[in-house]
This record gives structure tokens, C-alpha cells and sequence, in this order.
């Protein structure tokens, strides 16, 4: 097997094998991972919204990737691989030299593994970013600043790294993501709506958004691979509807939590909630920004969709479905 090989000393060497061995757990419906099983395509993220609608597409036709991850051993489908896997880890386990590299799990993960494990041969990359590279480097809050930051170094680092190793990388930057399970987004205000029967919402929520399908972006992903049009450049996907932010949520509930519906708070009111959120703890302060940039329009130009040849859906919620984990 040719493996990605990581950067670490050789006196760490033993002990790295035995973690990998240790590591490589059964799985109850995805396989159990052998040392010498080569795998020539890894999906990173592959238990999130659009990890699991690219695993639906690859699988549909006739991939077998591999899905490293720190969970998902029972949940990733028959058909795929998994192995317990960090992103973040400070040595991280080595993978098999796969030619071509799905991420749609943390982009700034995979640009910290990819300095450590530099590709030993060329790699075609298409990973998820997002617009908070743009929206955010000019918030209030400085967490998000530095996750813009973030967002924009991991991107150049991705590109770089892919065009060394003789390949190249395709990074997508994606507005909200909604659909295909429960999302990190809009399924905060079906809690919300499940505790408290209506959802508290500032009256000046009517910044506009674009809601973007997780499949849609599964779908944009997998045809990046395959177009060199794109190599080496950073896209923009935004949803196929633009609707203001508290429609948006109205809509998204009529779904989720029918019957549940919002109930305005008047402006001083409001404000005095973010200027509270604003005094807590990071979780908080978090809110109370994005609470303040429900105001704000975050709309992107859609053209990118067609250098592939793909069209977003508009915004079209799903119900909750009970069999879904994440
Ligand atoms: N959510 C949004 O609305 C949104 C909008 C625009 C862009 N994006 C971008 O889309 C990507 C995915 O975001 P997300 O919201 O779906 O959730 P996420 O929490 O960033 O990613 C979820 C997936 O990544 C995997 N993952 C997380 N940490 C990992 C680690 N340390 N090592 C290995 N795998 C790890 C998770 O698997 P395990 O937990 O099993 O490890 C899961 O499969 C990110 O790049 C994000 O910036 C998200």
C-alpha cells in the first residue's frame, strides 16, 4: 500500500502502528479496514448533511470510498469503509494515497492534516468552505473574525498543498446548509420552537439568505472532481432562492414544528437580549451575533453553479426524519 506519509520521528513509529491497529475498528454496517486495503478516493466528513448525500452518490454509482472519522463506525451505509480518524490530531494516522479527496467536514481539519501527511502523489481535492470566509472577517465578534481567518488561510493551504503534490484542489463556499437530516442551522430554532411553542424573532430579521440543499452541494462536489475548469479556484454556491431571514425560519417550522410560529420581539427588546448574549460565555456571544446579523442581507452571485453544468434547488424545507442520527 502506498500510504500518505505523516510527518512525525521515528521513535513515535511503533507507537503509531499499534494506534492504528487499535484504532481500525469493525464496523456494523460500513466494513472493517485492513492496513493493506487500498482505497483510491476519501470522503472526509462523510456523517454530516453533505457527507452523507455524497456517500449516497458515490455508493449509487458503484464507488467504495473510504470515510475516516472520530465517529460513524455504526451509522456510515454498506458500501463504504471507515476509520477512526482526527483531523486535528497532532500526528495524525496515516491514510492510503487516494488519488482523489472529497472534504465536506471541518475545511480547516484537512488543511492542518494535509501540512502534516503531505500528499506523496497527485491528489484531486474538492472540499466544502464557506461564505463566513467573506461574511464574518468583519464581524463584531472577534471568534468569528478569526474563524474567517481561518476559513481563508485552510482555503489557500488546501490549494497549495493539492498543486505541490502535482494535482489540485476545487474549494466550494457554501451559504447555510439545510436538508438531508438535521443541520447545524435551522434545527436550533425547531429545539426552540419544540420548547417554547414560538419562536422569539427580532423584528429586524429580514436580512435575505440563500439556503443552500446539502444535496445540491453533494452534487457540486462529486462534478468538481472531474472538471479541470475548476482546479485551483474557490466557487460560490449559494441556494437557488433568496427569501429573508425570518421567512426563512416561518417556513422552515411550518415543516419541522407545525403550528409553531415566530413571535416578533420589538427592537429595544431584542437589543437588550444581544447586548445580554453579548456579555456571556463563547456560545453566547455567538448568538448574539448572529442574532445581529439577521438584519443583514448575505446574498452571493450564482453564476459559479454553472461552470458545472448544476442548478440549486429553491428553498424547500423537509419534515424531520425520525430514523435520522447524526
Ligand atoms: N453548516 C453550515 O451551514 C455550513 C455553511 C457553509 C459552509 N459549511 C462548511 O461545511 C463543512 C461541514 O460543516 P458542517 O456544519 O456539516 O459540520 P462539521 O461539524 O464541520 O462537519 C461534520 C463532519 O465532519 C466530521 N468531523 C468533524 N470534526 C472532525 C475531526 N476532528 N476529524 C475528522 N472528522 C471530523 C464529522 O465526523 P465525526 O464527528 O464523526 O468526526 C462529520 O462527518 C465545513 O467546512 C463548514 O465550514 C457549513
Amino acid at each position: 500500500m502506498q500510504a500518505l506519509r505523516c510527518r512525525r520521528d521515528s521513535a513515535d513509529a511503533g507507537l503509531y502502528a499499534l494506534t492504528t491497529m487499535l484504532t481500525i475498528m469493525p464496523t456494523a454496517s460500513a466494513a472493517r479496514i485492513e492496513p493493506s486495503d487500498a482505497h483510491d478516493l476519501i470522503v472526509f466528513g462523510a456523517t454530516g448533511a453533505v457527507g452523507r448525500a455524497v456517500l449516497a452518490r458515490l455508493i449509487a454509482a458503484g464507488r467504495r470510498p473510504l470515510c475516516p472519522g472520530r465517529t460513524g463506525r455504526d451509522r456510515l451505509p454498506t458500501g463504504s469503509d471507515w476509520q477512526a480518524f482526527d483531523l486535528y490530531a497532532e500526528q495524525p494516522l496515516e491514510l492510503p494515497a487516494a488519488s482523489e479527496i472529497v472534504s465536506a467536514g471541518p475545511l480547516d481539519g484537512l488543511a492542518h492534516w494535509l501540512r502534516r501527511c503531505p500528499p506523496q502523489r497527485p491528489v484531486r481535492i474538492a472540499a466544502l468552505s464557506s461564505t463566513s470566509a467573506q461574511t464574518k472577517l468583519a464581524s463584531n465578534d472577534p471568534s468569528e473574525r478569526r474563524l474567517a481567518q481561518r476559513l481563508l488561510d485552510a482555503e489557500q493551504m488546501v490549494i497549495a498543498q493539492a498543486r505541490r503534490s502535482g494535482g489540485s484542489a476545487t474549494l466550494l463556499r457554501a451559504t447555510l446548509i439545510y436538508g438531508n437530516g438535521p443541520d447545524r442551522n435551522l434545527s436550533h430554532w425547531t429545539r426552540l420552537a419544540q420548547k417554547l411553542g414560538r419562536v422569539p424573532m427580532p423584528v429586524w430579521a429580514r436580512g435575505r439568505r440563500q439556503p443552500v440543499h446539502a444535496d445540491d452541494l453533494a452534487a457540486a462536489l462529486l462534478t468538481s472532481l472531474d472538471r479541470t475548469a475548476v482546479a485551483h479556484r474557490i466557487l460560490t454556491l449559494p441556494g437557488g432562492e433568496t427569501l429573508d431571514y425570518r421567512s426563512m425560519v416561518a417556513r422552515h417550522l411550518a415543516v419541522s414544528v407545525p403550528g409553531a410560529g415566530l413571535l416578533d420581539l420589538v427592537r429595544p427588546l431584542a437589543a437588550a437580549a444581544v447586548a445580554t448574549l453579548a456579555l456571556g460565555p463563547a456560545h453566547w456571544r455567538a448568538r448574539a451575533a448572529q442574532l445581529r446579523r439577521t438584519g443583514q442581507d448575505l446574498c452571493f452571485d450564482d453564476g459559479d453553479w454553472r461552470l458545472l453544468d448544476l442548478a440549486p434547488r429553491p428553498f424547500r424545507p423537509e419534515p424531520p426524519d425520525p430514523d435520522s442520527t447524526r
